[in-house]
């Protein structure tokens, strides 16, 4: 059959099959847990723990999500601190890892972890009061915006807040038009965001703070690498 499409969502399919597979990728990538990556840290995000530290975050209990949770840093921190925590990742051999940290830290109520493509998740509750993305969106293709937008609309829950931390544009991360990246076929490791335009592409949600990662030493309990950019938004009650 050559007139597959139909839906909105055959046209998302369609553009996904320019580009690479992610999964067999993350397996791959997950599977040395000796390399040398920065996201292979069991540290959290400073960020996370300085917008709790600083009361921009209601503390728990809450329900939180993580979106590509990969070995789980940020979801057992969540967790440790009493957040009931989703956390939802593409890769098998992440979640196995992450499932281990999660045994080992002992928080006193593991996250959930969930084996899915983000958009696909069947999650046990429909809204979430925070919702996470520490690297996740930065390897979505362009098209996959729009079903980004759309689950955070579904999950989010009124007054709720959003984090996300991504490749800084001029630090890390292809700084092509989304529109090469297509005649191209490929993300080039992941897509730079400049302040801008994470403002612009969750302006429906009010910026409380975006900012450069603070980079941490090595001696430091929280991971930070000035190569990424944060940002928080919150959801207007009632919407
Ligand atoms: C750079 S890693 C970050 C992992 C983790 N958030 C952290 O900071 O340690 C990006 C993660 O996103 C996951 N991922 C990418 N696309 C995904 C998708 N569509 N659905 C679920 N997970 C996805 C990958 O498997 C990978 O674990």
């Amino acid at each position: 059959m050559n007139r597959t499409i139909r839906t909105t969502e055959d046209v998302l399919a369609l553009l996904d099959g320019l580009f690479p597979p992610a999964e067999p990728f993350w397996d791959r990538l997950y599977a040395d847990r000796s390399a040398e990556r920065p996201f292979f840290t069991p540290r959290p995000d400073e960020n996370l723990v300085s917008y709790l530290d600083r009361g921009l975050l209601p503390p728990a209990p809450g329900r939180a999500l993580d979106l590509g949770c990969g070995a789980g840093r940020n979801a057992i921190h969540l967790a440790s601190l009493g957040f009931e925590v989703d956390a939802v990742d593409l890769s098998a051999t992440a979640l196995a890892w992450a499932g281990e940290r999660a045994r080992g830290t002992a928080p006193a109520v593991g996250p959930r972890f969930h084996r899915a493509n983000i958009f696909e998740a069947e999650l046990p509750h429909a809204q979430y009061d925070l919702v996470y993305d520490s690297g996740c969106l930065h390897h979505l293709p362009p098209h996959r915006r729009v079903s980004y937008l759309a689950l955070l609309d579904r999950v989010l829950a009124p007054g709720g807040h959003f984090a996300v931390t991504a490749f800084a544009a001029g630090a890390m991360g292809s700084e092509r038009p989304d529109e090469e990246l297509y005649r191209l076929g490929a993300l080039e490791g992941g897509l730079a965001y400049s302040p801008d335009e994470l403002r612009s592409l969750f302006r429906d949600l009010t910026p409380l703070e975006v900012r450069p990662m603070t980079a941490q030493g090595p001696g430091s309990a929280l991971f930070g690498a000035s190569f990424l950019l944060t940002a928080l938004f919150r959801r207007t009650a009632g919407l």
